[in-house]
């Protein structure tokens, strides 16, 4: 694995770390507990933006830009069955070691087991879905092995408040480089054929890939813009 100079990843006995010497960082979602309880995880933004009419059956949430998997956390508390997507190999070395922690959780153990970590590149799996779930699937079952939802939350272009990220979130953003391939990233998602793509952008952010949205939620800080398709 190649690391930025100066960082490593180790494990102690709380799990795998990436520090820099003095500061260490590692995935905790038990810090999300109170926000994934049964009555509050529904008034998450987030989740009324990809929420779907019917709930019904557990839908398939592709998380295309996992990162350490807390908003992946909040959709399977919410009933999707997510695939978290991660391409760098560092941050999902760190993911898969957070969420085999949280599995023993008991708080946590019913979203984590609606979670699945797959390492790569989320825009050529994505590319391909279509055309492997006709390959593999009668007509009729190609929809059932396409995504219902596509999750999209590539890293916000520079904003100038690096500053007030905690220090040791300043280790993994040496690691998340921001995005270069939007276009490539949303034709992807747009490929797969979800019923809902849901892109998370910085409040005044522009739309990514300057695509507009059919409508955006918007809270103080962060906004959700969902393209609906029939
Ligand atoms: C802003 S972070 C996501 C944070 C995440 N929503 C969370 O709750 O922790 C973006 C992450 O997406 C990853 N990423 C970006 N493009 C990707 C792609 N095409 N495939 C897989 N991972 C990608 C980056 O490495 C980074 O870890």
């Amino acid at each position: 694995m190649i690391l930025p100079a100066g960082l490593s990843l180790t494990e102690d006995a709380n799990g795998l770390c990436l520090t820099d010497g003095k500061m260490t960082m590692r995935g905790d979602l038990s810090k999300m507990i109170p926000r994934i309880k049964r009555g509050v995880v529904g008034t998450e933004l987030l989740v009324r933006a990809a929420r779907l009419k019917d709930m019904s059956g557990t839908p398939t949430l592709i998380d295309a830009t996992a990162g350490m998997g807390e908003d992946s956390l909040l959709l399977a508390a919410a009933g999707f069955n997510v695939i978290l997507y991660e391409y760098n190999p560092v941050i999902a070395a760190l993911l898969k070691d957070s969420l085999l922690r949280a599995a023993r959780i008991p708080e946590l153990a019913d979203a984590v087991s609606r979670m699945s970590v797959a390492e790569g590149d989320s825009a050529e799996y994505m590319r391909t879905l279509r055309s492997a779930a006709h390959e593999d699937s009668s007509p009729s079952s190609v929809n059932d092995r396409l995504p219902d939802v596509i999750y999209l939350d590539p890293m916000f272009p520079e904003s100038g408040k690096n500053a007030l990220i905690k220090k040791k979130f300043q280790l993994l953003r040496q690691l998340e480089l921001p995005c270069s391939n939007e276009e490539e990233l949303l034709e992807a998602a747009v490929a797969a054929g979800p019923h809902k793509i849901v892109i998370k952008r910085p409040i005044k952010g522009p739309y990514l890939a300057g695509r507009k949205p059919s409508y955006s939620i918007e809270g103080k800080a962060v906004r959700y813009d969902c393209l609906i398709f029939a």
